[in-house]
């Protein structure tokens, strides 16, 4: 889908002059001219510095301990498991040492006891399911399995395979994990059920997602995951973390997990916050945190959606006043109806239609209802698009000597991957800003499934090292 479609302007065929004047304000909070783009971008250089120089800060700039990279020519049979914001997979992941891999994995879905008390032994019960179905169960005369345990959260890592819980993000807040090593947590309860399965490797899945696309393209030197949440990894040379006080690695160089989400989270200043995204802030189990994550990310960007059309129909200008009870409710608006309004090009908009009557249950709409609705989502999803690029443009100026020669980004996520529009128009924001003799040099992949498989790289890179 081509970016024009998210340039759209915000002049609605048939609207009211009350409903047009609505709707360009919306155009002026949420189209971020590049000047903005710019000073924001400056501010998160001057956060990741900060992040690099001392720990507690809003960029966490985590070392990950993962000092290596694959050759690609790497072989043999790993395991991983993969925690996301929405679901639980376990994988065994066979690389054929030419840099491409094949899986095989299993979906769980976390069920509520698992996300309000007992993740851990559910997470220990799906490995032994995955082991069990296929026979894989090592019998006591085996050695153990090597596992990579993919955390998508905030963790102060102590070592490759240890790590303390900073804080949940995302959906998740099961009590009493926060402080505590998970890895710990985890070894636990697989011992628990006499598993012998070890884990090897504790990786964020933006970590995974570099190793995963490294083993593949030599060149990957950032992996970013633009999902239910979002943040970046990248490859940094150890003699720029200056709080790091472990020894020097021997390839001087070491994977930081940046937990760019949490960007502006302490002072509120920077990022374009419109009233919309204040509300869903104060009413988010994690108010004050994520700010960046929240404007970019697949968990919240309905929400922001959401607010924006009650905020209309408050005033009479859209659903001629009226709501239902589904879009009363907090989060009722999936980002994947986004997704779908903003390609609707049907020439009734009988997709948004649908979404609005049938899945929203609002009784009738008119066309310029529709016009709106849509428009809504291509500004929201647009403005998402655009701030993504800040957080690239700051990582790729932060060593921007690599790009004298051709360096890919390595990104997975449902935003990136279905979001109609966002990579184009993330691609093309990042080259507004980086010389275009550096920007040719830039390649993005997408890298599929790139957490769990680079958790299962990571412990494979993990056991050969020891
Ligand atoms: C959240 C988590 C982070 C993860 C990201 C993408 O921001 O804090 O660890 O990498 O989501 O899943």
């Amino acid at each position: 889908m081509a970016s024009s479609t998210l340039n759209l302007c915000c002049t609605i065929e048939g609207a009211s002059a009350e409903q047009q004047a609505a709707m360009d304000l919306l155009g002026k909070q949420f189209l971020l001219p590049d000047e903005r783009l710019a000073a924001i971008t400056k501010e998160f250089r001057r956060r990741m510095e900060e992040g690099l120089a001392a720990d507690g800060k809003v960029l966490k700039m985590i070392p990950s301990f993962v000092t290596w990279r694959p050759k690609g020519n790497e072989t043999g049979s790993y395991f991983a498991i993969d925690l996301g914001g929405t679901n639980l997979r376990i994988l065994k992941v066979t690389l054929d040492g030419k840099g491409g891999v094949t899986t095989e994995h299993q979906k769980f879905t976390l069920t509520q006891e698992a996300k309000s008390r007992t993740l851990f032994d559910f997470i220990a019960q799906c490995v032994e399911t995955f082991l069990d179905d296929r026979n894989l169960r090592p019998t006591g005369r085996q050695p153990p399995i090597s596992i990579g345990f993919t955390f998508s959260y905030p963790v102060q890592q102590t070592s490759i395979n240890s790590g303390i819980l900073v804080q949940w993000t995302k959906g998740l807040n099961v009590p009493g994990c926060v402080g505590r090593d998970v890895v710990r947590l985890l070894q636990d309860a697989l011992l628990r059920l006499g598993l012998r399965v070890k884990v090897a490797a504790l990786v964020n899945d933006t970590v995974g997602t570099l190793l995963s696309a490294a083993y593949n393209d030599p060149s990957s030197q950032i992996g970013i995951i633009f999902g239910t949440g979002t943040n970046a990894a990248y490859y940094e040379d150890v003699s720029n973390v200056a709080k790091w006080k472990g020894a020097n690695p021997a390839s001087g160089e070491m994977v930081l997990n940046m937990e760019w989400g949490a960007f502006d989270s302490d002072d509120f200043t920077f990022l374009p916050y419109t009233p919309h995204d204040i509300k869903l802030d104060r009413k988010s189990i994690n108010p004050r945190k994520q700010a960046y994550e929240k404007m970019i990310s697949g968990l919240y960007l309905g929400e922001v959606a959401r607010n924006i059309i009650l905020w209309l129909a408050d005033q009479r200008l859209l659903f001629d006043g009226r709501s239902s009870e589904i879009l009363n409710a907090m989060w009722s608006i999936d980002t994947s109806y986004l997704s779908s309004a903003a390609i609707d090009n049907t020439s009734d908009l009988s997709k948004i239609q649908q979404i609005i009557e049938k899945t929203l249950n609002v009784p009738t709409s008119t066309m310029v209802d529709r016009r709106i609705f849509k428009t809504i989502a291509v500004l929201v999803g647009e403005r998402a698009a655009r701030l993504s690029a800040v957080g690239v443009v700051a990582t790729l100026t932060k060593r921007l000597e690599l790009l004298s020669k051709k360096i890919n980004i390595g990104i997975d996520g449902s935003m990136y991957e279905h979001f109609p529009g966002f990579k184009e128009i993330l691609a093309e924001t990042v080259s507004h800003f980086i010389p275009k003799d550096k920007f040719k040099n830039i390649n993005f992949s997408l890298a599929k499934d790139g957490s769990g498989i680079g958790a299962a790289i990571v412990a494979m890179l993990a056991t050969q090292t020891q």
